[in-house]
């Protein structure tokens, strides 16, 4: 495994694109109301990263090994949809709630952020489920330091996530980016302290969990993209991007719209 180390000249360029994929989704916030459709969101996406901000999103035909282009400029994941849910034809009606997770490239440079928006009113245990994988996610980036590794980020999620009676995806984790849009490390939302990778000054990746109301096991699509949960329980995720400072985090997929960290994250910190 090689983890790049960005420099000081490069995080420049990573915070604006970082930067730029927080400000679409805040760009999005106000239309994700009941009667919209997910594709009509996707070109709105689509329409501001290209001309707005002069970038390139970048799910749109990207293609790992393995998968067929992905159709679609941003994944929007609703209820049961665990991750990439490509947008489609169906309005959001009051009481659903979506994951946008969007990824726009500029100067070469992937910024790669994903919110849980709850559309209308949501039912209590809706909002429980969205609330604590946002504290979950939160718990993990308060593990970012030097020398800290990346299990304790996982272990710091899963116990959490699972105090909470809810479960744990495995089969997609967070990822180094930077020049890529996936590279190393992967970062996985389970784990046991003090194992794998130590963290170090300039590392940057994502820290993205999926959690599940009900059991963890997941189902692929006839598309080969959208994935669900096979008990057909709610979904949720959010994902940040964070680099490793010198004496502990930053988080990079900021703007004026992101929401504040929980309160047991200190101030000082959360910077
Ligand atoms: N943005 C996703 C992530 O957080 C990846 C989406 S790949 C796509 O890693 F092709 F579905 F867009
Ligand atoms: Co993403
Ligand atoms: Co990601």
């Amino acid at each position: 495994m090689s983890i790049s180390i960005k420099t000081e000249q490069d995080l420049v360029e990573l915070r604006i694109a970082a930067r730029l994929g927080a400000e679409l989704l805040d760009y999005l916030t106000p239309f994700v109301k009941p009667g919209i459709t997910t594709k009509e969101i996707d070109r709105l996406a689509h329409e501001y990263t290209v001309k707005v901000q002069g970038g390139i999103p970048a799910p749109l035909n990207y293609a790992p090994p393995g998968y067929t282009p992905y159709p679609a400029s941003i994944c929007t994941s609703v209820n049961h949809v665990v991750c990439h849910g490509i947008p489609n034809d169906r309005a959001l009606k009051d009481g659903d709630v979506v994951n946008i997770d969007v990824t726009v490239i500029k100067n070469g440079w992937h910024g790669d952020t994903s919110r849980m928006f709850l559309v209308g009113k949501v039912p209590p245990h809706v909002e429980r489920l969205c609330r604590i994988t946002y504290e979950a996610m939160w718990h993990g980036i308060q593990q970012v330091r030097p020398g800290a590794h990346l299990g304790d980020i996982g272990h710091a999620i899963q116990t959490f996530a699972e105090a909470a009676g809810y479960s744990v995806v495995r089969e997609f984790c967070g990822h180094g980016i930077g020049r890529k849009f996936h590279e190393d490390p992967q970062v996985l939302h389970y784990g046991r302290p003090g194992t794998l990778e130590e963290l170090r000054p300039g590392m940057v990746f994502t820290i993205e969990p999926m959690i599940n109301a009900g059991r963890r096991e997941i189902r692929e699509m006839p598309d080969g993209w959208t994935i669900v949960t096979k008990d057909r329980s709610l979904s949720a995720q959010w994902e940040h991007m964070v680099l490793v400072t010198p004496t502990g985090y930053e988080v990079l997929t900021v703007s004026t719209g992101t929401p504040a960290p929980p309160a047991f994250v200190g101030a000082a910190q959360a910077a």
